[in-house]
Protein backbone atom coordinates (compact mmCIF):
# COMPACT_ATOMS: atom_id res chain seq x y z
CA UNK A 1 0.00 0.00 0.00
CA UNK A 2 1.60 3.27 -0.79
CA UNK A 3 0.52 6.46 1.23
CA UNK A 4 1.02 9.33 -0.72
CA UNK A 5 -1.59 11.54 0.83
CA UNK A 6 1.14 12.65 3.50
CA UNK A 7 4.19 13.43 1.26
CA UNK A 8 3.20 17.19 0.01
CA UNK A 9 4.72 18.08 -2.57
CA UNK A 10 7.67 20.21 -3.15
CA UNK A 11 8.77 18.84 -6.37
CA UNK A 12 8.40 22.91 -8.10
CA UNK A 13 10.20 24.09 -5.45
CA UNK A 14 13.34 21.92 -5.69
CA UNK A 15 12.75 22.20 -9.52
CA UNK A 16 12.99 25.91 -9.56
CA UNK A 17 15.82 26.07 -6.98
CA UNK A 18 18.00 23.89 -9.04
CA UNK A 19 17.36 26.31 -12.16
CA UNK A 20 17.98 29.30 -9.59
CA UNK A 21 21.70 27.67 -8.91
CA UNK A 22 22.41 26.70 -12.09
CA UNK A 23 22.02 30.39 -13.42
CA UNK A 24 23.48 31.77 -10.56
CA UNK A 25 26.68 29.34 -11.47
CA UNK A 26 26.44 30.48 -14.88
CA UNK A 27 26.74 34.51 -13.74
CA UNK A 28 29.35 33.72 -11.17
CA UNK A 29 31.22 30.10 -11.33
CA UNK A 30 32.56 30.77 -7.45
CA UNK A 31 29.57 32.46 -6.15
CA UNK A 32 28.50 29.29 -4.29
CA UNK A 33 32.31 29.00 -3.06
CA UNK A 34 32.32 32.47 -1.82
CA UNK A 35 28.55 32.27 0.19
CA UNK A 36 29.69 29.27 2.00
CA UNK A 37 33.21 30.87 3.51
CA UNK A 38 30.63 33.10 5.43
CA UNK A 39 28.91 36.31 5.98
CA UNK A 40 29.24 39.28 6.73
CA UNK A 41 26.48 41.49 5.92
CA UNK A 42 25.40 45.27 6.54
CA UNK A 43 21.91 44.76 7.03
CA UNK A 44 19.64 43.52 9.77
CA UNK A 45 15.97 43.37 8.44
CA UNK A 46 13.14 43.07 11.20
CA UNK A 47 10.13 42.45 8.79
CA UNK A 48 7.23 40.75 8.58
CA UNK A 49 6.36 37.47 7.22
CA UNK A 50 3.91 37.94 4.41
CA UNK A 51 5.34 36.68 1.58
CA UNK A 52 5.16 39.21 -0.51
CA UNK A 53 7.41 41.09 1.31
CA UNK A 54 11.05 39.45 1.18
CA UNK A 55 13.25 41.50 1.89
CA UNK A 56 16.69 40.14 -0.33
CA UNK A 57 14.38 39.78 -3.37
CA UNK A 58 12.64 43.64 -2.83
CA UNK A 59 16.21 45.23 -2.30
CA UNK A 60 17.17 44.00 -5.21
CA UNK A 61 20.25 42.27 -2.92
CA UNK A 62 22.18 39.24 -2.99
CA UNK A 63 22.22 36.03 -0.96
CA UNK A 64 24.66 37.03 1.96
CA UNK A 65 23.45 40.92 1.96
CA UNK A 66 20.69 41.03 4.49
CA UNK A 67 20.43 38.90 8.03
CA UNK A 68 16.90 38.73 8.47
CA UNK A 69 14.58 38.35 11.21
CA UNK A 70 10.33 38.01 10.33
CA UNK A 71 7.26 37.68 12.52
CA UNK A 72 3.65 39.08 12.21
CA UNK A 73 3.49 42.58 11.45
CA UNK A 74 7.40 43.40 12.35
CA UNK A 75 7.28 43.45 15.62
CA UNK A 76 10.53 43.67 18.10
CA UNK A 77 9.30 43.34 21.62
CA UNK A 78 11.26 42.82 24.77
CA UNK A 79 9.89 39.04 26.04
CA UNK A 80 10.74 38.23 22.37
CA UNK A 81 13.91 35.59 22.67
CA UNK A 82 13.49 35.05 19.09
CA UNK A 83 14.38 38.72 17.68
CA UNK A 84 16.50 39.67 20.78
CA UNK A 85 18.82 36.83 20.08
CA UNK A 86 18.89 37.86 16.58
CA UNK A 87 19.47 41.60 16.92
CA UNK A 88 22.55 40.24 19.60
CA UNK A 89 24.15 38.20 17.24
CA UNK A 90 23.85 40.48 14.38
CA UNK A 91 24.95 43.20 16.27
CA UNK A 92 27.69 41.57 18.51
CA UNK A 93 29.06 38.71 16.01
CA UNK A 94 28.08 40.17 12.64
CA UNK A 95 28.54 43.89 13.55
CA UNK A 96 26.13 45.14 11.05
CA UNK A 97 25.81 48.87 10.74
CA UNK A 98 22.07 49.46 9.82
CA UNK A 99 19.12 47.96 10.91
CA UNK A 100 16.08 48.36 9.39
CA UNK A 101 12.37 47.50 10.59
CA UNK A 102 10.30 47.20 7.98
CA UNK A 103 6.47 47.44 7.80
CA UNK A 104 3.92 47.40 4.77
CA UNK A 105 1.06 48.59 3.89
CA UNK A 106 -1.88 46.29 3.50
CA UNK A 107 -0.46 44.43 6.70
CA UNK A 108 -2.70 41.72 7.24
CA UNK A 109 -1.44 41.49 11.03
CA UNK A 110 -2.31 45.53 11.45
CA UNK A 111 -5.57 44.65 9.56
CA UNK A 112 -6.68 41.96 12.24
CA UNK A 113 -5.41 43.94 15.28
CA UNK A 114 -8.02 46.97 14.27
CA UNK A 115 -10.46 44.54 14.27
CA UNK A 116 -12.69 42.02 16.40
CA UNK A 117 -12.28 38.51 14.77
CA UNK A 118 -10.76 36.18 16.73
CA UNK A 119 -7.38 34.68 15.44
CA UNK A 120 -6.12 32.15 18.19
CA UNK A 121 -2.86 32.10 20.03
CA UNK A 122 -2.22 34.89 17.41
CA UNK A 123 -4.26 37.36 19.45
CA UNK A 124 -1.85 37.16 21.85
CA UNK A 125 0.76 38.98 19.35
CA UNK A 126 -1.64 41.03 18.08
CA UNK A 127 -2.10 42.91 21.55
CA UNK A 128 1.13 44.64 20.91
CA UNK A 129 -0.05 46.20 17.89
CA UNK A 130 -3.56 47.27 19.79
CA UNK A 131 -1.13 49.19 22.02
CA UNK A 132 0.35 50.72 19.39
CA UNK A 133 -3.20 51.57 18.28
CA UNK A 134 -4.21 53.02 21.61
CA UNK A 135 -1.47 54.76 21.76
CA UNK A 136 -2.23 57.07 19.29
CA UNK A 137 -6.39 56.67 18.79
CA UNK A 138 -6.87 60.37 19.03
CA UNK A 139 -4.53 60.67 15.73
CA UNK A 140 -6.23 57.31 14.35
CA UNK A 141 -9.98 58.14 14.49
CA UNK A 142 -9.38 61.48 12.99
CA UNK A 143 -8.96 59.56 9.53
CA UNK A 144 -12.44 58.23 8.39
CA UNK A 145 -10.85 56.28 5.48
CA UNK A 146 -10.21 52.66 7.07
CA UNK A 147 -7.42 51.87 4.50
CA UNK A 148 -5.79 54.89 5.15
CA UNK A 149 -6.76 54.49 8.86
CA UNK A 150 -4.61 51.00 8.64
CA UNK A 151 -2.03 52.24 6.49
CA UNK A 152 -1.11 55.41 9.31
CA UNK A 153 -0.94 52.24 12.06
CA UNK A 154 1.28 50.49 9.63
CA UNK A 155 3.60 53.88 9.88
CA UNK A 156 3.13 54.24 13.51
CA UNK A 157 3.90 50.69 14.24
CA UNK A 158 6.96 50.91 12.38
CA UNK A 159 8.24 53.75 14.72
CA UNK A 160 7.39 52.03 17.85
CA UNK A 161 9.65 48.90 16.51
CA UNK A 162 12.53 51.40 15.87
CA UNK A 163 12.41 52.70 19.44
CA UNK A 164 12.08 49.30 21.06
CA UNK A 165 14.75 48.23 19.11
CA UNK A 166 16.57 51.35 20.54
CA UNK A 167 15.47 50.41 24.19
CA UNK A 168 16.86 46.97 24.40
CA UNK A 169 20.45 46.68 26.20
CA UNK A 170 21.97 45.33 23.14
CA UNK A 171 21.70 48.05 20.58
CA UNK A 172 22.51 50.55 23.84
CA UNK A 173 25.79 48.68 24.62
CA UNK A 174 26.91 48.92 20.92
CA UNK A 175 26.20 52.80 21.19
CA UNK A 176 28.24 53.26 24.17
CA UNK A 177 31.01 51.06 22.97
CA UNK A 178 31.30 53.75 20.24
CA UNK A 179 29.92 51.42 17.17
CA UNK A 180 28.08 52.59 13.67
CA UNK A 181 24.63 51.67 14.00
CA UNK A 182 21.75 52.73 12.84
CA UNK A 183 17.87 52.05 13.29
CA UNK A 184 16.13 52.58 10.17
CA UNK A 185 12.17 52.56 9.60
CA UNK A 186 10.64 51.81 6.07
CA UNK A 187 7.42 50.73 4.93
CA UNK A 188 6.96 48.68 1.71
CA UNK A 189 4.24 49.67 -0.89
CA UNK A 190 3.38 46.20 -2.78
CA UNK A 191 1.13 48.18 -5.01
CA UNK A 192 4.70 50.01 -6.91
CA UNK A 193 6.68 47.60 -5.09
CA UNK A 194 8.85 50.79 -3.89
CA UNK A 195 10.18 50.89 -0.30
CA UNK A 196 9.71 54.36 0.93
CA UNK A 197 12.46 55.77 4.11
CA UNK A 198 10.49 56.84 6.66
CA UNK A 199 12.03 60.12 8.66
CA UNK A 200 12.82 57.84 11.72
CA UNK A 201 16.73 57.21 12.03
CA UNK A 202 18.66 56.59 15.32
CA UNK A 203 22.14 56.38 15.72
CA UNK A 204 23.20 57.33 19.05
CA UNK A 205 21.88 56.97 22.73
CA UNK A 206 20.97 61.22 23.21
CA UNK A 207 18.00 60.03 20.94
CA UNK A 208 16.36 57.72 23.63
CA UNK A 209 13.51 58.63 26.11
CA UNK A 210 15.66 58.80 29.33
CA UNK A 211 13.53 56.16 31.09
CA UNK A 212 14.56 53.72 28.64
CA UNK A 213 18.14 54.21 29.33
CA UNK A 214 20.71 51.69 30.77
CA UNK A 215 23.60 52.73 32.17
CA UNK A 216 26.02 50.20 31.04
CO1 LIG B 1 2.35 42.12 7.24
Amino acid sequence: MTNTWYMGDLSKLIAKNKIWAKQKKAIDPDFFVELAKGQSPQYLWIGCSDSRVAPATLSGLDQGDIFVTRNISNLMIHTDLNSLSVLQYAIEVLKVSDIIVCGHYGCGGINAAMGVTPFGLTDNWLRNIKDVFLQHKAELYEIQDPIERANRLVELNVYKQVYNTCYTNTVQAAWVNKKNLTVHGCVFELSTGLLKKLDCSVSSIEQIDSIYKIDI
